[in-house]
């Protein structure tokens, strides 16, 4: 789907960045199959109106989420702990306004949030397009049913099961072209007094550590407090809070209510204003960013260059959505990393999306034993650091690029 167009305001896009062609983040090729892959020519743009980063082609949705979606949320131990966390908060909340609450969760994934709920007895329903995953979700008990969220969708939600008191999202709402028909749709699905909380990786930590890995197909937009703000204002809904998260590399949870219901808290106000100081409302903060990310792709080639002259083998560790647009964008393939390692078994055995990188388990990656690891999930730096003693203990090196490219 081709955007020139911001796709909240309409008006058209300015270009900060060709990435060149990229395949899906997601799209693991098998390696005993021929099969056409798939690539588009991924681009950001930014709108000045709706202050919106965000992708200006990307790809159909059903070509990114499907019953063969490789991405299980469950995989990580510290996201786990972090939904958790979020839970808690979340159902802290709603008990305050609801004596039997009813929860909506977008892409609930494997249920690793709403199972929090489901645990409790707590009204919930669960929304989620990829088949594979959903299925998960329902074996632990979450409700869920398979499909694409809607404004349309909503309504029937309401009419089987009534408006809700709490709705939730993880590291989804950055993955939904038409952004203005899901705000709409969350603007009807909530009570009077409800909340939504939605959280996804934050635009201000991208810009400051250059972790241009967050763009790609999944994700359309990068978003933060101005745009959130801007974007759910078209819909009478008010951004009343925000909190700052560790998770995927620097995140931002929002919170939304109907207009003039609860106040804004001082914490929102003040990420406002820190952005607006910091240029995030401005074309030209993106053009520099750009720069930015051209000097991380030079650095990273040439210091896998200068390991590989000096006899080091180099492999991937974790084989992430994030990694297909450093690999694609670096033109890094097999010859420079020999495999990547991760620990989701639909992943293993297959190459990697685009370049062809063999995607190995982490027993093969603990026999191999390579010189130097690139940190994928850098992300998940202290969990990995702390499962890994044994490979750094033993001399092998950790390589980063985020937020500079460096031997760690
Ligand atoms: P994540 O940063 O959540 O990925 P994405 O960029 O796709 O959002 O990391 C999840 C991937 O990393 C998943 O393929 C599993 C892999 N992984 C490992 O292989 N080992 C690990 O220790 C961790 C934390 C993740």
């Amino acid at each position: 789907m081709n955007n020139q167009n911001c796709r909240v305001s309409g008006k058209p896009l300015e270009k900060i960045l060709d990435f060149g062609l990229q395949p899906l983040g997601n799209g693991f090729v098998p390696a005993n199959k021929s099969i056409k892959e798939y690539f588009y020519e991924m681009q950001i743009g930014f709108c000045p109106e709706s202050r919106l980063l965000q992708l200006i082609n990307q790809p159909e949705p059903e070509r990114m989420f499907h019953d063969q979606y490789a991405f299980f949320s469950s995989t990580s131990k510290r996201m786990a702990q972090h939904f958790k966390d979020f839970a808690e908060s979340a159902l802290k909340l709603v008990h305050v306004n609801a004596t039997d609450p009813f929860v909506i969760e977008l892409g609930c994934n494997d249920g690793i949030l709403l199972r929090h709920f489901s645990d409790r007895k707590v009204r919930h329903l669960g929304i989620e397009p990829s088949e594979n995953v959903a299925k998960e979700a329902n074996k632990i008990g979450v409700d869920t049913i398979s499909q694409f969220f809607s404004a349309k969708l909503a309504d029937q939600i309401v009419d089987l099961h009534g408006q809700a008191d709490l709705f939730i999202a993880a590291n989804v709402m950055c993955h939904i072209p038409d952004i203005l028909d899901v705000a709409f749709g969350i603007q009807k699905l909530l009570k009077p007094n409800g909340v939504a909380q939605f959280e996804d990786p934050y635009l201000g930590d991208v810009l400051e550590k250059t972790s241009y890995d967050q763009i790609y197909d999944e994700h359309v937009f990068l978003f933060s407090c101005l745009s959130v703000e801007h974007l759910f204002e078209q819909v009478g809904l008010e951004l009343v809070d925000a909190e700052h998260q560790s998770t995927h590399g620097g995140s931002m949870r929002y919170t939304l209510a109907h207009k003039g219901k609860y106040p804004k808290s001082n914490r929102v106000i003040n990420l406002i204003a820190r952005e607006i100081s910091n240029g995030l409302g401005e074309a030209k903060t993106y053009h520099s960013f750009a720069k930015n990310v051209q000097n991380s792709r030079d650095q990273l080639i040439g210091m896998i260059s200068n390991l590989k002259k000096q006899g080091m083998s180099v492999a991937g560790y974790a084989a992430t959505s994030k990694s297909t647009t450093i690999l694609n964008f670096c033109k890094i393939g097999p010859e420079d990393l020999d495999f990547i390692s991760d620990t989701t078994p639909i992943k293993i055995g297959t190459l990697s999306p685009g370049m062809h990188i063999p995607v190995k388990s982490h027993d093969f990656f603990k026999e191999k034993k390579p010189d130097v690891a690139l940190l994928f999930a850098w992300n998940h730096v202290e969990e990995i650091m702390g499962k890994e003693l044994d490979f750094t203990k033993n001399g092998g090196k950790w390589l980063t690029h985020v937020p500079k490219v460096k031997l760690l």
